[in-house]
């Protein structure tokens, strides 16, 4: 790394597989060694990178961007994208979303702040420096960080909202069109540190559209289907370089009563989601998965638990494998510290279960593409946390554990002298 008078030191030799780029951090400017990353794409029920299956250990942070706008909290975002490079994980799904409140992104309907946009710059270009890709998420069914309810809200204070059932972001024309902008908003933009537009940029590993949604209003799913389908291609005709989720949790809707057995309960069917047919859309381009017995089964024992858990990720495995032909990944996973007789032990033995199953997916080139453990979180941001959420460090088995994962998925790939020393280190 060389720091100096803006002069861009050529060194002749130095491995090809890295670049020299440039960021502006302040008044300083710094040259850093940027691995090279190229784009995931997918072949069938895999997703591939440089020709080769590529398998995902990876995590939850989803508060980079709003701790990477102010100085005192800007070190947390390193801190913690490089404490994933060092477990060997690969990929980190984040918010590209905060509409209103506090460091928002979005200010009020369509109006941006610069500010905070700059933080989203500081969270890519610095998650490409530490050689990990990210997932984008651009819009909250729950209320957390604004989501569809901001919406209906300040479609309604314009006097232009259709309704004010939250559910009215799914079908209102003027809050389709305006969320049609933000996205394109996002898409569009080129990094004020890296020079390169996010729709470029193979630092971002997908775009997944909503976090989670639900559409209680239209139990048969005709809407929200409807919905998907339109932001998908919208997405697409921006950007076809990138792969493209929808952000489901997985539970299975209308379309596939046989199914209904495996969702966690009778409520689940009714949510106006559907696994199967939303993830059928051909925009689509992998199904992801969300995994919270704790949330969906307050009584029953640890033992029955993890059994539902692994039934559940086999049951969207073969999903993928069959029905699909697309590759699904565990976007969230996690177990509650907040359930009687909780036990760290027992998040071992939940991690284990599914490392285990995406693991031997893998290796039989099966469509379970990766997990991603809810949450993590850098020392000393215990508001940002909740029942689910740790500091990967303070817990030498889990952090053994996921370290395990990331370097048996990559010997799959067999692809050693990877660019980031620490993490291929850790594996021999
Ligand atoms: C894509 O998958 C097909 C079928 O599984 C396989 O034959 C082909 O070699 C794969 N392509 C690449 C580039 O790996
Ligand atoms: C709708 O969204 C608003 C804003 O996020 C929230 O305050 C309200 O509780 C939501 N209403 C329902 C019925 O969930």
């Amino acid at each position: 790394m060389v720091a100096g008078n803006g002069l861009l030191v050529p060194i002749l030799g130095f491995a090809s597989s890295v670049a020299f780029i440039y960021m502006t951090l302040g008044d300083l400017r710094l040259y850093f060694a940027e691995p090279q990353l190229g784009f995931v794409e997918k072949n069938g029920t895999q997703f591939m990178v440089d020709g080769k299956a590529f398998y995902v250990n990876g995590w939850n942070s989803y508060w980079l961007m709003d701790q990477a706008v102010e100085e005192f909290s800007r070190p947390r975002v390193r801190a913690m994208l490089q404490a994933g490079a060092r477990m060997g994980l690969t990929v980190c799904r984040t918010w590209a979303f905060n509409d209103g409140g506090y460091n928002a992104l979005q200010l009020s309907l369509g109006t941006i702040d610069e500010r905070v946009f700059k933080g989203l710059d500081r969270v890519i270009a610095e998650a490409r420096h530490q050689g990990i890709r990210l997932i984008l998420c651009l819009v909250n069914n729950l209320h957390a960080y604004g989501g569809k309810g901001q919406y209906v809200q300040w479609a309604l204070e314009q006097g232009a909202a259709s309704s004010s059932s939250n559910d009215s972001f799914f079908s209102d024309p003027f809050i389709r069109s305006h969320f049609k902008n933000y996205m394109k908003t996002i898409l569009t933009r080129r990094n004020s540190l890296t020079g390169i537009k996010y729709k470029d940029d193979p630092t971002i590993f997908a775009w997944e559209i909503m976090n989670e949604p639900r559409c209680k209003s239209d139990p048969s799913g005709d809407t929200l289907q409807g919905w998907i389908k339109e932001m998908a291609e919208f997405v697409k005709s921006i950007d076809n370089k990138h792969l493209l989720s929808v952000g489901n949790e997985g539970f299975y809707g209308p379309t596939t009563p046989e199914k209904f057995d495996r969702n966690p309960g009778d409520w689940a069917s009714s949510l106006g989601v559907d696994f199967i047919r939303n993830n059928m859309i051909s925009a689509i381009d992998f199904a992801s998965v969300h995994a919270y017995p704790d949330n969906w089964f307050p009584e029953p024992s640890p033992e029955k638990k993890l059994n539902y858990l692994a039934k559940w990720v086999k049951s969207h495995i073969e999903d993928g494998d069959t029905m699909l032909q697309k590759p699904v990944l565990f976007t969230e996973f996690g177990i509650s510290t907040q359930q009687e007789g909780f036990e760290p032990t027992q998040r071992d033995a939940f991690y284990s279960t599914i490392y285990d199953i995406i693991y031997k997916s893998a290796k039989r080139r099966r469509s379970g593409a990766g997990a991603m453990a809810w949450q993590f979180l850098a020392g000393g941001m215990n508001e940002y946390g909740d029942a689910f959420a740790i500091v990967p460090w303070e817990w030498p088995s889990t952090y053994s554990l996921i370290i395990k994962q990331s370097c048996r998925l990559r010997a799959i790939r067999q692809d050693k002298g990877l660019v980031d020393s620490d993490s291929s280190s850790i594996c021999s």
